[in-house]
């Protein structure tokens, strides 16, 4: 990651966002076993969530939210099983997912039993849509509830003293949530587990529902993270999703606002447009000259193990990692890039036009495709006969042979091969 440089910052005068760059790479959880597997048409098999499990201990991910075991009995199976016959590694902290209530915090706990770290993350919805017409509750009623659910993780941690234990709270819908009566909530939550900064507590706070552009989101982050009281005892999660397409922005931005850790999902599964895809995180900060502290130098790795557990097929454009991603079809990107590559020292910065990394720094090679047809010019043409025949043509022949082959691809109505344009060649300009 040395190799590469963090983009340029654009100031200007009346700019208000800081001029910056993130630094460092943020904690990092993954949500792919809850999450993810919630959004699936056919949810995990025990056996697909082991695979996807060793993946991301493989990755590196530290922090790893397994499911929702008080409300499903497959993943409170998944939760024996990891205490029980894995090994879990003794950086990485389980995490489960539970509502603000008595009966399934019990039951959550009771899930956890002998496990030696775990986060437990608890949380209700605070926006007034949710207030008003989900739960026709008005401010001082939800908040009672979180702190109630507050209360229930502290007395239940309390009975499995054995246990390192970890609380996250998360306002759901906080991005439609008013921002003071947000901090209202997690302050009265923080209250309950006086969180110290020896001992903090994650607050979390999800775009559960992404309704603006990514900047507001980052605003709000700012906002929260200026105003809440004892900022230096919790840690500052956020977890959005992507339904305007900004989840990775919106998370970036928020790293900038002051967040210090980001939920997400390998290549981005999760509820309606999924979560904010931490492949794609990672490997901007990794294109900036930042070490991501995970890796996902194998994605070829990373998408076959995430198709196999979740169905879901990744898009040859996905970022960084799409199948034709390094791949260039316009011969006048192609051109740029031989003259770059031709330069590259692999001691000097990256700089190549068009490929913002090294391919082969992800197990990718740098792909030209030329395709010769009635729309290209002459240098697509040039390059399959040097590639293929050792023939280089001077500029005049390559013209009159371009025209020749603009021609007959017109006629036959579609592209020509290396071998077509060498027949051309030969008929017109060979004398046998
Ligand atoms: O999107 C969301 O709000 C969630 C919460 C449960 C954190 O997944
Ligand atoms: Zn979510």
């Amino acid at each position: 990651y040395r190799k590469y440089r963090p983009g340029p910052v654009v100031r200007l005068p009346d700019r208000t966002w800081p001029n910056r760059v993130i630094e460092q790479a943020p904690r990092w959880a993954s949500v792919d076993l809850r999450d993810g597997n919630q959004a699936l048409i056919e949810p995990m098999s025990v056996a697909q969530k082991r695979r996807l499990w060793s993946l991301l201990v493989e990755v590196g991910l530290k922090d790893i939210e397994v499911g929702f075991p008080a409300a499903s009995q497959p993943d409170y199976d998944f939760v024996r099983w990891l205490i029980e016959e894995e090994e879990i590694p003794g950086d990485v902290r389980i995490q489960v997912l539970v509502q603000a209530r008595e009966d399934l915090i019990q039951r959550t706990f009771e899930a956890l039993r002998g496990v030696s770290q775990a986060i437990v993350h608890v949380y209700n919805s605070t926006s007034p849509v949710q207030r008003d017409w989900v739960f026709g509750q008005g401010r001082e009623t939800i908040k009672a509830l979180a702190v109630r659910g507050a209360e229930w993780l502290r007395r239940e941690a309390a009975k499995y003293p054995g246990t390192d234990w970890t609380f996250q709270y998360s306002p759901e819908s906080f991005t439609a949530t008013e921002p003071d009566f947000a901090i209202e909530v997690c302050e009265a939550v923080m209250g309950v587990w006086e969180p110290t900064p020896e001992r903090p507590c994650i607050i979390n706070l999800p775009a559960t529902v992404e309704v603006a552009s990514p900047n507001v989101f980052a605003d709000q982050v700012e906002y929260f993270a200026t105003n809440v009281r004892d900022r230096d005892h919790l840690i500052l999660s956020v977890h959005t999703h992507n339904d305007r397409g900004g989840a990775v922005a919106a998370a970036e931005l928020a790293l900038l606002a002051g967040a210090d850790r980001v939920e997400g999902t390998l290549l981005g599964n999760g509820e309606r447009t999924g979560n904010m895809d931490i492949v794609t995180l990672a490997m901007n900060l990794y294109s900036q000259g930042v070490d991501p502290r995970i890796d996902v130098s194998r994605p070829d790795r990373i998408i076959q193990v995430v198709k196999e557990c979740t169905g879901m097929p990744v898009h040859p454009r996905h970022p960084w990692v799409g199948d034709l991603v390094y791949t260039a079809f316009s011969g006048s990107h192609q051109d740029a890039i031989r003259k770059c590559l031709r330069r590259q020292t692999a001691d000097a910065p990256w700089q190549v036009a068009y490929l913002p990394i090294d391919p082969c720094d992800i197990g990718r090679t740098y792909e030209a495709v030329i395709r010769v047809n009635s729309q290209s010019g002459k240098g697509g043409m040039a390059f399959l006969l040097e590639r293929d025949y050792g023939l280089s043509l001077p500029r005049w022949l390559q013209t009159e042979l371009a025209r020749l082959v603009q021609a007959e691809s017109e006629r036959r109505g579609g592209e020509l091969v290396a071998a077509g344009v060498h027949e051309l060649f030969r008929t017109h300009f060979v004398v046998d």
